[in-house]
């Protein structure tokens, strides 16, 4: 771990220094002991831990990623010990985002705000994104340092100048949209495509998760997009997800699965493009795409625009 990711920070080295500064503050500010939790006392980690399970690195191990250490392996086998449809979930939802990206730059829209990235695969935002727009622009926002550690790699790439990456929480999204390393990528004057991609279920009510959306929405121009997963309890039986959430909340990130209802109200009063908010293998695929198994898939897809 590079001392700069530790600090929370890889860009594509048009940021200057003050946006270095300002973020290396914020991430001291924030630095906490980071624990096997309870629930209500969790908090993102500011540098790397691997003792503790982070959502990113069990995700990645669901994708059968090599980033990912002992503590977050064990954590995922429970989860899928009590949910098994994990693996396919975190599939189907790869799937879906890089339908998604490509009907949104299809549509014309150049950037993205990536928020909860996780570790950067193929098939990538900016990978996506750029096959239909080669200018398109990327800003990656996650909280887990190993997300900008292997997000600084992908930069020294053929990604270099495309994309941005910030360590920042999700819970405060003014400082977010206020980071200057976004607003030197991306003009949110112009049409952006905000990705909630499997994130907003770490996002509990009480730490104001339609708070933090509505603020996101606000400060979008008409034609942005929203692209949104979230896990929900409406596509298997009450124990399954409650045997799932107890695992998260025991080992991780408090997860919070959404009925459908609430899910939607994310949307705000930005409009549902064809299909709807529908489960999520549903969004964008063919018939002859569904993996077996699908129905099992207990989250929610859906991409919305802003009139
Ligand atoms: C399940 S992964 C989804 C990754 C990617 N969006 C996708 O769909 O393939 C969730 C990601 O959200 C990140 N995350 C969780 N809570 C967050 C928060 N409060 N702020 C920023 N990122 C967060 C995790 O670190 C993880 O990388």
């Amino acid at each position: 771990m590079t001392e700069d990711a530790a600090r929370g920070i890889a860009r594509d080295g048009a940021a200057g220094d003050g946006a270095s500064d300002a973020t290396a503050e914020r991430g001291a500010a924030q630095r906490v002991a980071w624990q096997w939790a309870r629930a209500e006392d969790w908090q993102p980690p500011t540098e790397l831990d691997t003792e503790t399970p982070h959502p990113a690195r069990m995700y990645d191990y669901y994708l059968g990623g090599k980033d990912n250490f002992e503590a977050d392996r064990r954590a995922a086998e429970a989860a899928i010990a009590a949910y098994p449809a994990l693996p396919l979930l975190a599939r189907t939802n790869r799937a879906f985002l890089g339908r998604a990206v490509a009907h949104a730059a299809g549509l014309g829209i150049r950037q993205f705000l990536d928020i909860g990235t996780g570790i950067p695969a193929v098939g990538s935002t900016t990978e996506v994104a750029r096959r239909v727009a080669p200018d398109a622009r990327v800003v990656y926002v996650d909280n887990d340092p190993i997300v900008a550690t292997h997000a600084r790699a992908l930069l020294a790439g053929h990604l270099a100048g495309h994309t941005t990456v910030l360590q920042a929480d999700l819970r405060h999204p003014a400082s977010i949209l206020d980071d200057p390393g976004l607003k030197q990528a991306i003009d949110l004057g112009e049409p952006v495509a905000l990705m909630l991609v499997a994130v907003l279920h770490f996002i509990r009510d009480e730490d104001g998760a339609d708070e933090i959306v509505s603020t996101l929405r606000d400060a979008l121009a008409p034609g942005s997009a929203l692209i949104l997963s979230h896990g929900s309890p409406d596509f298997v039986p009450r124990e399954m997800a409650d045997a799932g959430t107890k695992v998260y909340n025991r080992a991780s990130a408090p997860l919070v699965l959404r009925e459908r209802s609430r899910v939607e109200s994310f949307f705000g009063d930005f409009r549902l493009t064809e299909p709807g908010l529908v489960q999520l293998p549903l969004w964008g695929a063919s018939e002859d795409e569904l993996p077996e198994g699908w129905q099992q898939v207990s989250a929610y897809a859906g991409v919305a625009f802003k009139s």
